[in-house]
């Protein structure tokens, strides 16, 4: 099943972000015609069944006593019909079609997606009405499970019927709707939403991620010790008699300040910190690092074979910064471009697989050579 195409209606991706995007919640009823399932309940069963796999599951009693229990899961069978849902995040790193979903995503920057968590939902099950700080959207796989989104509102109180387990108290519902099979919700963050399932239901969620302005000075300071950056002492050769040597003076704030800002405007090393940054994943990867280094030779055998694919990672995370430096990110790394090797990158960052053929054109530069068997090295990318 390919999933190119989303069903705007009315809308496009120009009026979505304008009206709706960080603003207020949608629902797209049939955003995908004939939308299938991309993993089976059996198949995510055995997701959570791993150790390396984060999953989770939320269920509640009639008395109204929620529980939360954390994978790895070895056995189903106690949660009974009703009323529990399986949580597993990051599936699009285990499962290439689920991955594919983020393909009508894609007028959003790769960056901005952290992965596609898919829950699993039995009658009445669900995790309860809640705030997520990041924007989801949330496709309705098979079944049916009512939605409930409402605004932000400040007088919502927070509740813990679980030490792991947080919720809102009850909101009024601006979207009230029983979603089906290729329904797409989109929620913003901070709107209190709930979905209860009305028979067993399969709710895939596309994730983005938004860094906190904490995050990002705290790993840019981590950069700067990395590198032994920084490492210089304010100096203030123009000092001027103080008057009132108990006061920072407005002045010194204001050197001190640059100081420290001067790092920040070092655009070189601002580049390699945020596409580093950006391209770190979250959660475990099929990572498969060959036993054995691939060089030139090895990859010339390889490219003998007929009908070879080269395949990424799926759920890698990759991007280039084509400014200062052209650079090619992956997995929170990067590779140094010129023009002999940024059309290859370009593959290598779209993650569309390369054929035989394909690859046999860029290797008549031995750069290009170093860049593959370099990502292939790391497992990153893969032979199939
Ligand atoms: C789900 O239960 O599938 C999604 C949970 C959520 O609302 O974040
Ligand atoms: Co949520």
């Amino acid at each position: 099943m390919t999933i190119d195409s989303l069903n705007w209606g009315d809308l496009s991706p120009e009026k979505f972000l304008a009206e709706y995007w960080q603003k207020k919640p949608l629902i797209i009823k049939q955003a995908f015609t004939d939308f299938q399932d991309t993993i089976s309940a059996d198949e995510l069963a055995g997701l959570a069944m791993e150790a390396e796999i984060e999953s989770r599951i939320v269920s509640v009693d009639s008395n109204k006593n929620w529980q939360v229990d954390h994978g790895p899961f070895e056995d189903f069978s106690k949660y009974g019909e009703s009323q529990w849902t399986l949580l597993v995040q990051a599936v699009n790193n285990w499962s290439r079609p689920t991955h594919a979903l983020l393909s009508p995503f894609a007028f959003i920057p790769n960056w901005r997606i952290d992965d596609v968590m898919v829950s699993f939902s039995t009658p009445n099950g669900g995790v309860g009405p809640h705030l997520d700080q990041y924007d989801v959207f949330i496709l309705q796989g098979s079944g049916k499970r009512r939605w409930q989104v409402g605004a932000p509102d400040n007088n919502l109180k927070t509740l813990l019927p679980h030490a792991d387990l947080k919720q809102v108290s009850s909101f009024t519902p601006i979207i009230d709707e029983v979603t089906e099979a290729g329904d797409l919700l989109y929620i913003p963050p901070n709107h209190p939403h709930n979905g209860v399932s009305l028979e067993n239901s399969v709710n895939f969620s596309i994730g983005f991620q938004a860094p906190s302005s904490q995050d990002l000075w705290s790993s840019f300071a981590d950069k700067l010790i990395d590198k032994n950056l920084g490492e210089q002492r304010f100096s203030d050769p123009d000092r001027n008699v103080s008057k009132q040597s108990h006061i920072i003076s407005q002045q010194d704030k204001q050197q001190l300040k640059s100081f420290m800002l001067e790092q920040m405007s070092n655009d070189v090393l601002f580049e390699e910190f945020i596409g580093q940054y950006l391209t770190q994943g979250h959660h475990a990867l099929e990572i498969l690092v060959p036993v054995k280094d691939i060089d030139e030779d090895k990859l010339q055998d390889i490219l003998s074979e007929p009908d070879i694919l080269f395949m990424p990672v799926s759920g890698l995370k990759a991007a280039i910064i084509d400014d200062n430096q052209t650079t090619l990110f992956i997995n929170g790394e990067s590779f140094l471009l010129d023009d002999e090797t940024v059309a290859l990158a370009e593959h290598l960052a779209l993650q569309t697989p390369l054929t035989t053929l394909e690859v046999k054109t860029f290797m008549t530069s031995l750069k290009n050579t170093q860049l593959l068997t370099s990502v292939l090295n790391k497992g990153y990318w893969y032979i199939e």
